[in-house]
């Protein structure tokens, strides 16, 4: 059975950077009292790049998935599996997989899109190394893309401070050497009210809430939970303990969630990826974000070990762990 490789990584982001500063003053236009000392304080964040209304998912997915295939030196028509974690898709139908597999030039390759929201990129991960270990596929362009500022409600000083636009992509390639060492998913749909965008497009309306609600103090605790549990599982199933892992890459939602779950893993901060600060949340285009970043800083390095972790709404959370 042959194992997968991330062989190439790449990540795109809007041009419009909005900082803590722009974005209280806009809110105060219309009332909504919030600060950058907040933010801080709270989450970490202190910027966020926004993309201009009418700019989509499979943009900004296109462009992650070009600069991976470069990164790779793979040509797009050797992509047998095109996967695309998303919550905020172009269409209903066709899939955002599809339009940039259109957009990226290749006909045949199997397409489609993963809903995990912050999870979405593990997820989509783990089923492109399932693919491959069955012999389904061979090369996989693996993407995690959102316009999330398009479902956010932004009176909601709770959320709309918290989120930002983004994609990550990695090309996965069967190896005769691992790769991906061990990967975990789960979710517990009973919490699905925890973290939500209610809506639906029907009967040609939308019936319901457009917008991402969230009880954040509820997500948080189980944020903290899950990951912590989650990667000392992974971990084990690997044969490997916590004190292998060079990087780890958890789902960059709040700098308080990753310094509580580096406490409780025992793992020193400095081997923490941290780009929430920089990007704000961008659920499922985070963790590949984080990737892309630390690997062309020059963080991470050919033959280390990473442990990516994704967590949110469903409620989702899952791990894979990697050896670059
Ligand atoms: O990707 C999905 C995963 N999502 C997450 O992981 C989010 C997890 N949750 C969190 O990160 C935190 O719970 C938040 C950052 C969302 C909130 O932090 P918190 O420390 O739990 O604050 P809180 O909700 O308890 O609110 C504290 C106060 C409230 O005021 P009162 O009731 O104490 O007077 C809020 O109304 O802060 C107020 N508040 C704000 N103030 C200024 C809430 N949002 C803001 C804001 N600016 N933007």
């Amino acid at each position: 059975m042959p194992f997968s490789r991330i062989v190439g990584t790449g990540s795109a982001l809007p041009p419009r950077l909005v900082s803590n500063h722009d974005l209280a003053a806009e809110l105060a236009t219309r009332q909504i009292e919030t600060s950058d000392d907040w933010i801080v304080e709270r989450t970490g964040i202190r910027q966020r790049y926004i993309a201009d209304r009418g700019v989509k998912t499979s943009a900004l997915a296109t462009d992650a998935a070009r600069l991976a295939l470069a990164d790779a030196q793979v040509d797009a028509s050797e992509v047998d599996l095109i996967i695309v974690a998303t919550s905020t898709p172009d269409f209903v139908f066709p899939s955002t997989a599809c339009l940039v597999q259109a957009n990226l030039g290749n006909k045949g390759a199997a397409a489609f899109d993963v809903q995990a929201v912050c999870s979405g990129f593990v997820y989509a991960l783990t089923t492109a190394d399932s693919f491959i270990r069955a012999g389904r596929a061979r090369c996989a362009v693996v993407i995690g893309a959102e316009v999330f500022s398009s479902i956010l409600d932004w009176n909601d000083r709770g959320t709309c401070v918290l989120f930002g636009d983004g994609a990550g992509a990695v090309v996965l390639r069967a190896s005769d050497s691992p790769g991906i060492l061990a990967a975990q998913l789960h979710a517990d749909g009973s919490q699905m009210n925890i973290l939500a965008a209610a809506g639906n497009v029907a009967y040609g309306q939308v019936t319901g809430d457009p917008f991402l609600r969230m009880d954040g103090q509820a997500v948080f605790k189980q944020a903290v939970t899950v990951l912590d549990r989650s990667a000392r599982s992974v971990t084990k199933e690997a044969g490997l303990t916590l004190a292998d892992v060079d990087w780890l890459i958890p789902h960059q939602a709040n700098l308080r969630i990753l310094t509580f779950l580096a406490r409780k893993l025992d793992v020193p901060l400095e081997k923490v990826v941290v780009t929430v600060d920089r990007h704000a949340n961008t659920s499922a285009a985070s963790v590949p974000l984080a990737l892309d970043t630390a690997r062309r800083d020059g963080r991470i390095q050919p033959g280390q070990l990473i442990l990516m972790q994704g967590v949110g709404g469903g409620f989702t959370w899952g791990s894979v762990l990697a050896r670059m």
